[in-house]
This record gives structure tokens, C-alpha cells and sequence, in this order.
């Protein structure tokens, strides 16, 4: 059976089985004078009651004009006010039932899901499109043969890379004997995010090996929407304790610096739906500060959680060679790095972050560039 073309409803119409509400319709076409592209909202509902009227079309119909569908309104607004939208915009525009968001299709993975589907490396000068899609489906990708002296100009074809304290922007990490930090021994390194303490952790993680001839030192990565959804599911009053009561995550800097940080969050953020949209994970730098009756079940909780992330069974276990390149979305990956011998070898990562607003700025403006006028400026 062929989809209709047209249906013309009270407060809607339904294109190729989509339906556009005529307020919208009304509204959009004013920016589609111009260009396709909204340059944002401006809503046209005609004043005049303690209700607004909300625009009716006089006609509505599609035509074709240069082999092209075109869906032309006449609205009994206006006398001359006419117009013409692209059938083809109108679909790539569609609400119905939601709008589509670009990067929406997730895979949310385990150990078991990526041995089945072992392609998640990319050659560095591959198009950015390939794993910037992975990127987003899985919380991460690696990409291989990078010279270290190309990281950073790699890094700021992406975006500006992002400063902690005074710290350089590209970080170290090797094995320091003296050091009491956690990521500069030779032990596991139980698995965390990064900038738990900050009030953003939407930053894109890059992690880049320079060498690592250590015996042991894998680098693990988890997917913690995964963990979470599971988690969740099977401990559905520990779900909503961790995702409702907030925790502290503080951090001192290095004495030099001077600063201490401190943000209060929830370790699990959800949508509307339910869904995981957020982990922010950190052993050592979590204060649990719940009220009296709530601690003993909030720490059951955390415990609980925990030991989710650290099952190997949603562990992606890699030994990072040199060149190879981690990009992790902060707030989704959970990383760490399993124990190593020091004198076995030598072992130094670099980390640099970058904020996952610039990937997406920077894939839009792409698809989008060959609508970008000196109006868009403004
Ligand atoms: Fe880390």
C-alpha cells in the first residue's frame, strides 16, 4: 500500500506519514524564506485574544517545481502571505514522534558485543566521519600511528584543547616510584571518569601512548551506560538512590596550583525516559554526604555499582602500542589500567581533553556549510 502525500488535518497535516502542526509549519516559514536553516525561534501566533490564534492554512497542497516535491500553504492570516517548503527539508525536519538527534544511535556494549565485532580501530588520516560514528555509538574509538609531534595539531583540528588549573594541556603519565597518586604507580588503577569535580564532565578524553614496553599495564575501558543500564534493572531502588540523592566529588591540585575544586552531583544521570545520560564515577575523589537515614543503603548502593563496573565481563581490555590514540567520552567511559612491572619496560601516556560540544560543532558545520551565509554570523 503507497503512503499518502497529503492529509489535511484540524490542527496539523500529515506529509508521507509525518505529521507538521501548522503553528510550526507558520513559524518555520518565515526562516525558510531566507534559508532552510533557523537561525532560531520566532514564533508568528496572532495576538489579539487572551489566547493567541494559532494560524490555519487557507490552501495546502504539493506541487512540483525543478523535479523537486514542494509543499505550498496559503494562510488566511495574511491576505498575500504564501509559503513553499522543500518536501525534502520538511522530512529531514520531522518531529514525529521526536525529533531525530543527530549521534542518537547508541550501542551500548559489553565484552561479549565487542569480541563479536572487533573493528574499532581507525588509521588517524582515515575520514573523520568513520570514527567520529563510532565515536558517538560507542563512547569511544582508537585511533592508530599518530606521531606524537602531530598529537596536539591532531587534537586542535577537533577543537581548542581544554585547561585544567594551570596544568599543561597535554598532561603526563608514567610511573613516578615517589609519587602517592594512583595513576603514576605501577598498580591497578580502579576504574573512574575523569573531572568528577568539575561542573562539566562532557569533555572528550584524549589518551595517547608514546610507549609502553612495561610487562602488564592494559589499559580497560567500560562502557558505563551498560553497567548502569544493568545495574539499574536488576537493582532498581539502588538506581534511584544513586541517581537522586548527590554526592561530592572534590579535588585538590597540585600544592603549586593552589586549588581545590568540589561539585555536588548525582553519580548517575537519566532523561525523561529513564535512559543513562551520565556517569560520574571516582573513588578517590567522592564524599558520600547523604542524610543519616539514607547513608547505610546509598553506600549498599555504591558498592553495588562498583563492583558492576569492575566485572570483567563488560571490560574492553587493550594494551595500547605507540601511536595509538583513545578518544573517550568522559561522561559515558569509565577507564583504568591493570597493574604492570616498572622494570620490566617503560610506560608514558599523554592525556589531553577536549569539550564534546566542538566534535559536534565541527561534524554540523560540515554537513551543513554549503548553507552558511554571513547572516549566520550573528
Ligand atoms: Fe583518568
Amino acid at each position: 500500500m503507497s503512503i499518502k502525500k497529503l492529509i489535511e488535518c484540524d490542527d496539523f497535516v500529515i506529509i508521507y506519514g509525518k505529521k507538521f502542526h501548522y503553528v510550526w509549519l507558520y513559524n518555520n516559514s518565515c526562516v525558510w524564506k531566507s534559508n532552510p536553516l533557523s537561525k532560531g525561534f520566532q514564533l508568528h501566533i496572532k495576538e489579539g485574544s487572551v489566547i493567541p490564534k494559532i494560524p490555519k492554512p487557507l490552501s495546502i497542497k504539493i506541487d512540483e517545481a525543478n523535479d523537486e516535491e514542494q509543499l505550498i500553504i496559503e494562510w488566511n492570516e495574511e491576505a498575500d502571505q504564501k509559503s513553499i517548503f522543500s518536501i525534502s527539508w520538511l522530512l529531514s525536519n520531522a518531529y514525529d514522534p521526536e525529533p531525530e538527534l543527530l549521534h542518537d544511535q547508541k550501542v551500548l556494549w559489553d565484552k561479549v558485543w565487542l569480541d563479536e565485532h572487533p573493528q574499532i580501530s581507525y588509521d588517524f588520516r582515515a575520514e573523520r566521519d568513520l570514527w567520529m560514528n563510532q565515536l558517538s555509538q560507542l563512547g569511544f574509538t582508537l585511533l592508530r600511528n599518530i606521531d606524537f609531534q602531530n598529537l596536539e595539531t591532531f587534537a586542535q583540528s577537533i577543537g581548542p584543547l581544554t585547561l585544567y588549573a594551570n596544568y599543561d594541556p597535554i598532561m603526563t603519565i608514567k610511573y613516578i616510584p615517589t609519587s602517592v597518586s594512583a595513576t603514576d604507580s605501577n598498580n591497578f588503577l580502579r576504574l573512574h571518569t575523569d573531572w568528577s569535580f568539575m561542573e562539566s564532565s562532557l569533555l572528550v578524553t584524549i589518551q595517547y601512548c608514546l610507549e609502553n614496553s612495561v610487562v602488564g599495564g592494559e589499559s580497560i575501558l567500560v562502557d558505563g551506560f551498560r553497567v548502569c543500564n544493568d545495574f539499574c534493572q536488576d537493582y532498581p531502588e539502588y538506581g534511584k538512590i544513586l541517581s537522586e540523592f548527590p554526592v561530592e566529588f572534590w579535588h585538590f591540585t597540585e600544592p603549586e596550583f593552589e586549588y581545590l575544586f568540589s561539585q555536588k552531583k548525582t553519580i548517575i544521570k537519566q532523561n525523561h525516559k529513564g535512559e543513562v545520560t551520565e556517569i560520574c564515577f571516582s573513588d578517590k575523589d567522592c564524599k558520600i554526604l547523604v542524610n543519616f537515614n539514607q547513608t547505610e543503603q546509598f553506600y549498599k548502593a555504591y558498592a553495588t555499582l562498583s563492583k558492576y563496573i569492575h566485572n570483567p565481563k563488560y571490560y574492553y581490555q587493550y594494551k595500547m602500542q605507540p601511536g595509538d590514540c583513545f578518544l573517550m567520552q568522559n561522561w559515558r567511559i569509565i577507564h583504568g589500567r591493570q597493574s604492570f612491572q616498572p622494570n620490566s619496560g617503560y610506560r608514558e601516556l599523554k592525556t589531553l581533553y577536549i569539550d564534546w560540544q566542538y566534535f559536534m560543532a565541527s561534524k554540523r558545520f560540515k554537513q551543513h556549510k554549503n548553507l552558511y551565509t554571513p547572516e549566520h554570523w550573528v
